[in-house]
Order: structure tokens, then sequence, then C-alpha cells
């Protein structure tokens, strides 16, 4: 590991991510739908997060939240102790090559499919303003060999993974998954698993939506989510 890639934001005591009374709905010709209600999240820096919650529930939105890709209609938003609610598009853009990862459920939606894979990194790492974190990355992320393929030759799970290399080769301190085992295999499903278990080791702040037992087997703080409300009473009873 290169000091470059340990080098994390500096700690000034506040939570990695803070949402304070977030609302999101979406407006249709009749009405207003809300889709999340009222919700106060905190996230430590380092800490380990699995979102659970049954199907529309709002896990998806909540991520686009904290990884500044939707804004709340109504809350607030702090990463870093900083509040982002009203930064502007550049800004934001900027945290999102910096500090924030999202890795989408659908693989191939988390990767440039007309550049290599090790193309991809490096673009991923130019974007943050880093050097190439080269093959020695793609090394320890079990991915070695695969530099010159293009990302189609990857399996989903490989590609989740190199998805996951490119927040590491970034450097981002946060890394937001979206059921990033769900369209794969149990062999894939492990490594990826696995991969996410060396970005925690890495001191990456993981929030990440998944009903896979073999995350939750991992001990993670579980946070459940139900019609767009978080049940923070009930957060560490394991498994959905
Ligand atoms: N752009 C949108 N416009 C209107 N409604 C939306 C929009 N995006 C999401 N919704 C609604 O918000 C609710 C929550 O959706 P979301 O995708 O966040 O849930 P989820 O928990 O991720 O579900 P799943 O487990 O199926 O992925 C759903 O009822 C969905 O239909
Ligand atoms: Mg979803």
């Amino acid at each position: 590991m290169s000091e470059q890639t340990t080098t994390r934001t500096p700690s000034t005591g506040e939570p990695a991510l803070l949402l304070r009374g977030v609302d999101v709905s979406y407006s249709t010709q009749l009405t207003r739908v809300p889709v999340l209600s009222g919700v106060d999240l905190a996230v430590s820096r380092g800490e380990f997060v699995v979102l659970a919650g049954p199907s529309g529930s709002g896990k998806s939105t909540l991520l686009r939240v904290l990884a500044l890709v939707a804004r709340p209609t109504s809350g607030s938003v702090q990463v870093f102790g900083r509040d982002v609610t009203r930064a502007g598009n550049p800004e934001l853009r900027r945290l999102r090559s910096r500090q924030v990862t999202l890795v989408y459920q659908n693989p191939g939606d988390n990767l440039f499919d007309y550049l290599s894979v090790a193309e991809n990194l490096r673009a991923r790492a130019q974007l943050a303003g880093r050097d190439d974190p080269g093959p020695a990355l793609l090394e320890r992320m079990g991915l070695g060999g695969t530099g010159t393929w293009p990302t189609q030759a990857l399996s989903g799970g490989q590609q989740q993974r190199l998805a996951l290399a490119c927040a590491v080769g970034a450097g981002t301190d946060v890394v937001l998954a979206d059921e990033p085992t769900s369209q794969l295999d149990q062999r894939s499903a492990e490594l990826v698993v696995e991969t996410l278990t060396q970005l925690h080791e890495l001191g990456v702040t993981l929030v990440v939506a998944s009903h896979d037992p073999r995350l939750l087997g991992l001990g993670p703080r579980v946070v459940r989510i139900r019609d767009g409300r978080l049940h923070p009473g009930v957060e560490k009873e394991g498994t959905a």
C-alpha cells in the first residue's frame, strides 16, 4: 500500500456522513410522493454500515443522498463536518471524485466500457487528482493480469471489484454500495464481500445496502429502513 492510497481526510472528530431531518419526495402531476421522511443518520469514520429494508423502502434513494448524487427535498447533509446541503454542482462533483464513491448495483454502470481495466483505474485516480495506482492495486484486489482486458471481459463480480479498486485508487474516504452482490453467483459474491472487508481494513467508511447474509455475518452496524423511515431502535438486531 503506497503512502498516497492510505492518506485519508484528517480527523476532526466529526462523523464522515451526517444527515439531519432528510426528506425526499417526488412530484407527480397530481401529488407529491414521499420516499424518505425525517431521516437522521450519523456514520462515523471507518464505520461499516449495512442498510437493510424491503424493496421500495428507500435504500437506493438514501444511498444517492449520502453519495451527493441526489439532493434532499429538505433537511441537511454534512460530509466530514462540512455542510454541503447547498453546495454547488462543481463542488459536489469534486467531492464525488475525491471523497465519496457510489458503486451501483449493476456492475456495468460503474465502469467506462470503452477503456481497459488498467485505464479505468488510471482515469478514476486522475479524476481525484492522484497518480495511477498501477498493476499493484489490481494484484491486491485479486485482479492481477487483467490490466489490458476490456471491462466486458470481466465477470460481474470482477467488475464490482474493479469498481471498488477504483475507489481505493482514487483515495475516496467513503464508499457507498447498492446491493453489490445481488446480481452475482455465490463465489463472485464471496469475493466482493472479501474486497469490502479489505476496504474496511484500509479505513474506508462503508455504507452498503444489502440483505446478503455474508455481509451481515461480518458484524456491521445494521440500519433498517421501512417506508422511507429509519428504525434506529432495532438497528442492531441482526439479519433482515
Ligand atoms: N425518480 C423517481 N420518481 C418517482 N418515484 C421514485 C423515483 N425513484 C424512486 N422512487 C420511488 O421511491 C421508492 C423508493 O425507491 P428506492 O429505489 O430508493 O427503494 P429501494 O429500497 O432501493 O428498493 P429496491 O430494494 O427494489 O432496490 C419507491 O417507491 C420508488 O418507486
Ligand atoms: Mg434499490
